[in-house]
């Protein structure tokens, strides 16, 4: 089979490492820096450690404070011209996966003119270098440090889209997980299921490789053995530097192969009910498992393994499913997941809108690549019955 691997962004990894933060801007030249977070990194004291650690560096900072969730395009723009008007020349993302979006989205700006939409999409690819961006991930999930592109919400059309290419390219990725200690158990939660959704997904996409494939079996196996672990206790630093690795592996695992069914929800139960990114990504999750069972049995098998379930050989292919079903929902009750109900939305209106959203990122995919993602066809009929199970099952 024909392989290729590529992983675009350098990452300095490891316990302590985020105290490198100046060292590495000084060694891109930068004097002085746009630092983007949102007010709960404020609130946690990390955006003010890593500030400190820049300007003991001798390097000045300007901070965007004001990420929001799913950053809509207005927002990624004010961030961009913050940057413009201080006359920054680096970029500093420090938070979960819409704070490293955003300044993915400010260093674009800072030398390609707004609005972002005309960078959106594969038709607004920028390949002209930009200033340097370092990227501080303080949540084990979102693997964004790893990813040649960000998310951003089109609030014209109320969807999300993405900016790629080597003008919002992360020059270095530092990833320390002592930054991860003081996460809620609801963010450790919700943040290491899209990880682990990542590493599934990547790992069973049709578009999966030799290269990819070993990231993600590696990313499966740490959540399987450190997430709960993670969750129960905080403190744990073994824990959090296994979710930690798995986030990464999993962004890596990802970058070739996409993502398929449980992240196409995913994205339409955020771009349309707001659900948050790790939530709405796993909450179909235990069903998409035993959906793709009996396309791709054995890798179902190697997953629901990882988690502790010992599977007879001979087992069926539904019989595979089944207990990677089981041993999913058992992980997403043991960390207190919330089910779609929580979210205060009815069936109806997930049916009239998922199953074919769903169905429009495979066929664009198509489009793409001659073949989506998904080891299974994503037919409106098959969608709408996952979502209708997730809903009355989890
Ligand atoms: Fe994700």
């Amino acid at each position: 089979m024909e392989s290729t691997f590529s992983s675009p962004n350098p990452v300095l990894f490891g316990v302590g490492t985020s105290k490198q933060t100046g060292e590495k801007l000084k060694e891109f030249g930068c004097k002085k820096v746009l630092v983007v977070y949102d007010k709960g990194i404020k609130a946690s004291g990390i955006a003010d450690k890593i500030i400190a650690i820049i300007n003991e560096a001798g390097i000045g900072t300007v901070s965007f404070d004001s990420v929001l969730a799913d950053p809509p395009d207005w927002s990624v723009e004010e961030a961009g011209a913050l940057g413009v008007r201080e006359n920054v020349d680096g970029v500093v993302g420090v938070g979960g996966g819409s704070s490293l979006d955003t300044a993915k989205a400010a260093k674009l700006l800072l030398t390609n003119p707004p609005p972002i939409h005309q960078y959106f999409g594969r038709e607004g690819v920028v390949t002209k270098p930009s200033k340097p961006l370092i990227v501080i991930p303080t949540t084990a999930g979102t693997g964004s440090e790893t990813t040649p592109g960000g998310v951003i919400t089109d609030t014209k059309q109320n969807i999300k889209t993405n900016i790629a290419g080597t003008g919002c390219s992360v020059n270095l990725g530092i990833v320390d997980p002592e930054l991860t200690l003081g996460l809620p158990p609801s963010i450790t939660a919700s943040t290491g299921m899209d990880a682990l959704c990542h590493a599934i997904e990547s790992y069973t996409s049709l578009r999966a490789n030799s290269f990819s494939e070993l990231t993600g079996r590696k990313a499966i196996m740490l959540v399987g053995k450190y997430l709960v672990r993670a969750y129960e206790n905080g403190s744990d630093l073994e824990a959090r530097e296994g979710m930690m690795l798995a986030s990464t592996l999993g962004g890596i695992s990802m970058s070739g192969p996409l993502c398929h069914l449980a992240h196409d929800i995913g994205k339409v139960l955020g771009a349309k009910f707001h659900i948050p990114h790790g939530n709405g990504c796993a909450s179909c999750l235990p069903q998409v498992l035993a959906v793709i069972a009996p396309a791709v049995p054995e890798k179902v098998r190697y997953i629901a393994e990882c988690f502790g379930m010992r599977i007879p050989e001979g087992a069926s292919n539904e019989e595979i499913g089944k207990a990677a079903y089981d041993v999913i929902r058992d992980v997403m009750k043991k960390i207190n997941l919330p089910n779609l109900k929580a979210f205060n939305v009815k069936l109806d209106e997930l049916l009239e809108v998922v199953p074919e959203g769903v169905q429009m990122q495979q066929d664009g995919l198509v489009k793409l690549f001659g073949q989506g993602t998904s080891p299974v066809k994503a037919t409106k009929e098959l969608v709408a019955e996952i979502i209708t199970r997730a809903y009355h099952e989890n």
